[in-house]
This record gives structure tokens, C-alpha cells and sequence, in this order.
């Protein structure tokens, strides 16, 4: 499938198609879990992960006998997941696409999710419509955001701060993180709110081995050391700050939380 894509997206499929993934997503693939077992699937339940990367919410739906499709902008890290699911003896169908445009009919799925996905949909009327269009009514969308005072936050404004403007319809990412920003932009459709507050750890033998883990080979990251070249350790430097202020460890190692927001939407 070929998809139409402007100049901020096709710059967001490049940084998240370098690196390597898998250290990222090994990282977060409890809450994908999480969500899976939140949105309440089992066998017959239709299952959309929208901007699955590698199937951390997708694989758990189809262990659970959901029928299950994930879908992303990013082709190599849908062949990741395809590879991940296939090894576990899981069919699920992988689409390439924008969340933005999602290329499925009117209430076609029982349960819509993202874990970390849809945050990074400039415009979030347009993709909570998006979502809720492609939900069947009686259905829920569930998702799972870092909220804004987070240490994930933190890392991604250090970042942010580093990337050329985005586009003036581009809305923060963040916003998402917060219910009173959920309620709004599912003001239209939802017939209950629930949401949760829930920590990631990071835990790792040094700060030093999950900066090199971390900032070595997570896409984004990946990406902007090509583009930054010797600023990058700048941004590095900013970047194990936040670490170090958030590390509840006392004994060399790092041990810290990463605060999301988990929302269950009901339409
Ligand atoms: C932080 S990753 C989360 C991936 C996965 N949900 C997880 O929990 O591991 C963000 C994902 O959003 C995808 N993405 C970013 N913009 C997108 C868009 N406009 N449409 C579809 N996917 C998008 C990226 O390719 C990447 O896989």
C-alpha cells in the first residue's frame, strides 16, 4: 500500500524507521499489555493498534484470540512486528498508514488503542475523529500517553527543543497526556471516560549504560544525531540530566519512572 504523506510526516517515518526499536520497545512493552488487557478483548473482539511500531499492544490482543489489525507509518518496524508475531504463531494483519487518513470503514473495529502512537498525530481532532470513526459504537478506544510533568516528557521537550519548528497545525504531542485534553477531543462521541495513572520503570546497571542504550539506538534519537553531528552531545548532556534528577536509586544503578496516562473511552 502506497501512503500520501507531507514533508512532517515523511520526516517522522524516516526517524522512526534508523536504529534500532526493539531496546525502546522491550522497555514499554508492559503497558502494551496493559491497554490490551484494559481494552477487554477475547476471542471475536475486532482490535485496531493504531501506530503499533513492533506489536506491543497488537501481539497480546491476538494471544488473547482478538481478530487483530496494527497499523503504522513506519514499513520496517511493521516487518518487525510481522517477524515477532509469526515466531509466537499469530496472524494478524499489519497495514501500512497514517493515523491521520486510517483506511478502514465506518465501526469497523470493537476497540481502537495506541500506546504512545496517536500523540505523535499533528492534528488530535482529526485524529480522535479518526479513531472514533473507525470504532463501532459500544465499542471503547484506549490509550496510553506520557503526562507532562513525566521524565519522558521531560526528554521529549529537551529534544523537541532541538528539531526545526513544527508546522503550525502541528499540536503538542503532550497534550494527550492530560484527561481534560482526552475528554475534549472525544467530547463528541464518548459515553464515559475512565483513566489511569501509571508508572514505567526504567531500571538499568549504570545512567551510563541506559545513555548509551538509550540515545545509541532509539529511532528518534538515531535520527538526530545524523542531523545534529557534533550537537548532539549537547543534547545528550541535557537529556542525562533529566535521568539523573528522576533516579530514585542510591546505589550506581538507575531505577526511575516514567508517569503515563492510560485512558478508556467508551462510544
Ligand atoms: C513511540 S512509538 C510507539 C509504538 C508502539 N505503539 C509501542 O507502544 O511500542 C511511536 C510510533 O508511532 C508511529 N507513527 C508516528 N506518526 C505516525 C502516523 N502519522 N501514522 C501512523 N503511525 C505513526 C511511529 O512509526 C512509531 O511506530
Amino acid at each position: 500500500m502506497s501512503v500520501q504523506l507531507d514533508d512532517f510526516k515523511t520526516r517522522q517515518r524516516e526517524a522512526w524507521s534508523v536504529g534500532d526499536y526493539d531496546v525502546y520497545g522491550a522497555q514499554i512493552a508492559d503497558v502494551g499489555e496493559l491497554v490490551a488487557e484494559r481494552a477487554q478483548v477475547g476471542p471475536g473482539t475486532t482490535f485496531l493498534d493504531v501506530a503499533c511500531g513492533a506489536g506491543n499492544a497488537t501481539i497480546p490482543a491476538a494471544r488473547a484470540g482478538a481478530q487483530v489489525t496494527g497499523l503504522d507509518l513506519a514499513p520496517h518496524l511493521l516487518e518487525a512486528a510481522q517477524a515477532k508475531a509469526e515466531a509466537a504463531g499469530l496472524t494478524i494483519e499489519w497495514v501500512e498508514g497514517d493515523l491521520e487518513a486510517l483506511p478502514f470503514e465506518y465501526g469497523s473495529f470493537d476497540r481502537v488503542v495506541s500506546t504512545f502512537g496517536h500523540m505523535f498525530g499533528p492534528r488530535h481532532q482529526l485524529v480522535a475523529h479518526e479513531m472514533a470513526r473507525v470504532c463501532r459504537k459500544g465499542g471503547a478506544i484506549v490509550t496510553a500517553t506520557w503526562t507532562p510533568e513525566s521524565s519522558a516528557a521531560a526528554v521529549l521537550r529537551v529534544s523537541g527543543s532541538y528539531l526545526p519548528p513544527p508546522p503550525e497545525y502541528a499540536a503538542p504531542p503532550l497534550l494527550w497526556g492530560s484527561e481534560d485534553h482526552v475528554r475534549e477531543m472525544f467530547a463528541a462521541v464518548a459515553k464515559g471516560f475512565e483513566f489511569e495513572r501509571r508508572v514505567n520503570w526504567v531500571v538499568a546497571e549504570s545512567l551510563e549504560q541506559w545513555a548509551d542504550l538509550f540515545l545509541g539506538r532509539f529511532p528518534p534519537m538515531v535520527a538526530m544525531r545524523a542531523m545534529l553531528g557534533d550537537r548532539f552531545g549537547e543534547l545528550r548532556q541535557q537529556v542525562v540530566d533529566v535521568w539523573r534528577d528522576a533516579n530514585e536509586a542510591d546505589d550506581g544503578t538507575l531505577r526511575f519512572p516514567q508517569e503515563y496516562l492510560l485512558s478508556i473511552v467508551r462510544v
